[in-house]
């Protein structure tokens, strides 16, 4: 009987040191970021606060919503400015509430037209559908501007890739690189593209970033069941132990 409750604590040992392992490289992660990146020139200025999430909506001829996409986006704009004689680094956040929605679909492509009044700015996302693999993707963006005069663009990306008739989800921040003055963060997104029933999502893809996110919740989940079980099983064979005992004599 000592012996087996001996090696079910040692177990149980075991499972809690893995279990503060990880628990300790949760909070060594997320301690990480803040302490990084040391600054030694002037400070670029603080970026603005996390986007709103805008509904953004293409229809068809007949009504009907071909494209629909939900997210905060946040623009990365890097330009050189004459008047100041040097290049100037702005980050902006698009306010859904000011943001007007347009686009057009087509069989293999749909493209999402969002204008918004502050800086004159048009932002074009264009996905492209492959119909041999039913497999869609965001493959061009484009951004005109008066910051004072942005114009950048991307026809070759390859981006936010999901499968006909599910959407494509990442709650995580996500940043796309269109060139090198430009790249986009999207926040909370989930997009589809191409083969809306009705206006409701398809399934949702999610994407890497996000399943990362889960792991570290379900390796302690895993780790917490694991000690249950050991914990249950050293108490019932105990129990069985002492019975059988009591019997003999
Ligand atoms: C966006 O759409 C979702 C679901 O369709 C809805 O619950 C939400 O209220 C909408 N948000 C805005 C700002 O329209
Ligand atoms: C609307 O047009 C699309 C193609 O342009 C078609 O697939 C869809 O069935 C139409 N919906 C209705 C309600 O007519
Ligand atoms: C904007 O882009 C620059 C590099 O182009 C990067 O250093 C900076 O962290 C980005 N800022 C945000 C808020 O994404
Ligand atoms: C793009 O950024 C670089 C520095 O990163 C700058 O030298 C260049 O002038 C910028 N281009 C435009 C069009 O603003
Ligand atoms: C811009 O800055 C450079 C050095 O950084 C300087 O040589 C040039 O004269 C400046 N031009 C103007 C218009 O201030
Ligand atoms: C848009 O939203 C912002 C932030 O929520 C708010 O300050 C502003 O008043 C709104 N503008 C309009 C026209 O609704
Ligand atoms: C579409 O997918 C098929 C199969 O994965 C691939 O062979 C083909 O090159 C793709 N077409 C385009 C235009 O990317
Ligand atoms: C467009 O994006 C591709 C893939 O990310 C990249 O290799 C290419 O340099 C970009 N083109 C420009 C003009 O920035």
């Amino acid at each position: 009987g000592k012996e087996v409750v001996m090696l079910s604590l040692r177990l149980s040992g075991c499972v809690w040191s893995m279990l503060t392992v990880t628990l300790h490289q949760t909070f060594a992660a997320t301690d990480a970021p803040p302490t990084a990146a040391p600054q030694t020139t002037a400070p670029p200025p603080a970026p603005p606060a996390r986007p709103e999430r805008g509904n953004y909506t293409v229809t068809n001829g007949n009504g009907t919503a071909c494209l629909m996409a939900r997210m905060g986006l946040q623009l990365n704009v890097s330009f050189s400015s004459a008047s100041l004689n040097k290049t100037v680094l702005e980050v902006v956040n698009l306010q859904p509430n000011l943001t007007k929605s347009s686009g057009s679909c087509d069989l293999d492509s749909a493209t999402l037209l969002l204008k918004a009044d502050e800086r004159a700015t048009s932002l074009t996302l264009v996905f492209s559908l492959n119909a041999t693999s039913s497999k869609y993707h965001l493959s061009g963006v484009t951004l005109l501007a008066a910051w004072p005069d942005m114009h950048a663009g991307n026809r070759s990306l390859d981006y936010l890739r999901g499968t006909l008739g599910r959407s494509y989800m990442c709650r995580e921040e996500q940043t796309l690189a269109v060139t090198v003055n430009f790249s986009l963060n999207t926040f909370q997104l989930q997009v589809q593209p191409f083969g809306l029933k009705g206006d409701q999502f398809g399934a949702a893809e999610e994407c890497q970033l996000d399943e990362d996110d889960m792991l570290i919740p379900i390796i302690v989940g895993a780790a917490l069941a694991g000690l249950v079980l050991v914990v249950l099983v050293a108490y019932l064979i105990g129990r069985k132990r002492s019975h059988a005992g009591y019997q003999t004599i």
